[in-house]
């Protein structure tokens, strides 16, 4: 017998999305997006979050299915972020896909955030070699992780961010720089007229004197800061200077410790994914690295890298093939799902 059809379903940050998934295929997928009810407020309002999702949820699952030329009759499970997420975003998503589950008699399975953005890449590449060293690099999240067995094993996290995010850090400086948000694109392009030798930025954590437990860890605060010093002490400095010094300092950062852990575990695959993943220096410094080391990097299209309800959905296609039992009609959420 075929495998059903997977709705996926994510909400857990600013993304309203939906996503149809069938034996590693991607089917169709539809996404809202409550970036711009945020831009004033300079990074996402939990509260105005969670409205949006109930204002798109509907829609947005009308549009994939329309995407993939499928009818509601068509689904066969159904999967959910359940966290790590905003706790009222993630409610929202949660409580549509029981409602689909139960109104269409169909199992409905849990899914890690941070397991979504692995699997997404799944939709372009096809499997994960097991293992892969995977970082998720976003607004949200920098985690450097350990994959196995997507479904049968849980992810080992090898370091995460101990204060902002990578992409964080990047919206944050843009505004202290007088950039529009978000911050990371306006980086990006800034950086392309500057110098990214013109500032000496630190590299956090990656000093000799760095505990064992922090070996893979990252601290893009103390960056922010330094910028924010910067910009004080120079009115009329060259903003591009200074995008592109930030930027050359993140992507060094996040690209070290990225090829550090593969070479540790012995690992032949990068996978890079999350918003962060579109800027052009950590690309081109992780593809320069891996191509040194001799690892694959695989870096999947940015409408898969940025959150999405197809990640999700793939998850939930390898959890039903694999025989994994659904989660129970009164299953909650995990804001601070580990
Ligand atoms: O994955 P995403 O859409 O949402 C989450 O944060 O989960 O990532 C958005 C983040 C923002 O911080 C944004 O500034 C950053 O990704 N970003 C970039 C670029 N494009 C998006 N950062 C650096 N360079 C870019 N080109
Ligand atoms: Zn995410």
């Amino acid at each position: 017998a075929k495998a059903p059809v997977v709705l996926g379903i994510e909400s857990s940050c600013d993304e309203t999305g939906a996503g149809l998934v069938r034996e590693g295929r991607l089917l169709g997928q539809a996404l809202a997006s409550s970036m711009d009810e945020h831009a004033r407020f300079g990074g996402v309002v939990p509260e105005i979050a969670a409205r949006a999702h109930l204002h798109a949820l509907g829609p947005v699952v009308r549009a994939a299915l329309d995407d993939a030329g499928l009818a509601p009759e068509d689904i066969g499970a159904v999967a959910v972020t359940t966290g790590p997420g905003l706790s009222g975003a993630l409610q929202v998503g949660v409580a549509a896909a029981k409602s689909y589950a139960y109104a269409l008699d169909v199992p409905l399975y849990g899914v890690h955030h941070l397991a979504g953005h692995v699997a997404a890449d799944t939709l372009e590449h096809g499997p994960l070699p097991d293992p892969c060293v995977v970082l998720v690099v976003s607004g949200g999240h920098t985690s450097l992780v350990l994959v196995r067995d997507l479904v049968r094993e849980p992810i080992v996290h090898l370091g995460d961010t101990v204060d902002d995010a990578a992409g964080e850090c990047f919206d944050k400086v843009a505004r202290v720089l007088g950039l529009p948000y978000p911050g990371g694109p306006a980086i990006d392009r800034a950086a392309r007229d500057g110098d990214p030798r013109a500032l000496a930025f630190p590299r956090p954590m990656t000093g000799p004197r760095t505990p064992a437990a922090h070996r893979y860890a990252f601290s893009f605060s103390g960056l922010k800061t330094a910028a924010a010093r910067w910009a004080e002490r120079h009115p009329g400095g060259s903003v591009p200077d200074a995008a592109a010094s930030l930027q050359e300092a993140v992507a060094d950062v996040l690209t070290r410790k990225a090829l550090d852990a593969c070479r540790a575990h012995g690992v032949g695959t990068l996978v890079v994914v999350g918003g962060v993943a579109a800027n052009s220096r950590v690309r081109a410094l992780a593809e320069e690295r891996c191509a040194a080391a001799g690892v694959t990097l695989r870096v999947p299209p940015m409408r898969l890298c940025t959150d999405n309800g197809a990640m999700i959905a793939a998850v939930g296609d390898l959890l039903v093939r694999a025989g994994a039992p659904a989660v129970p009609p009164g299953v909650s959420i995990d804001p601070s799902a580990p």
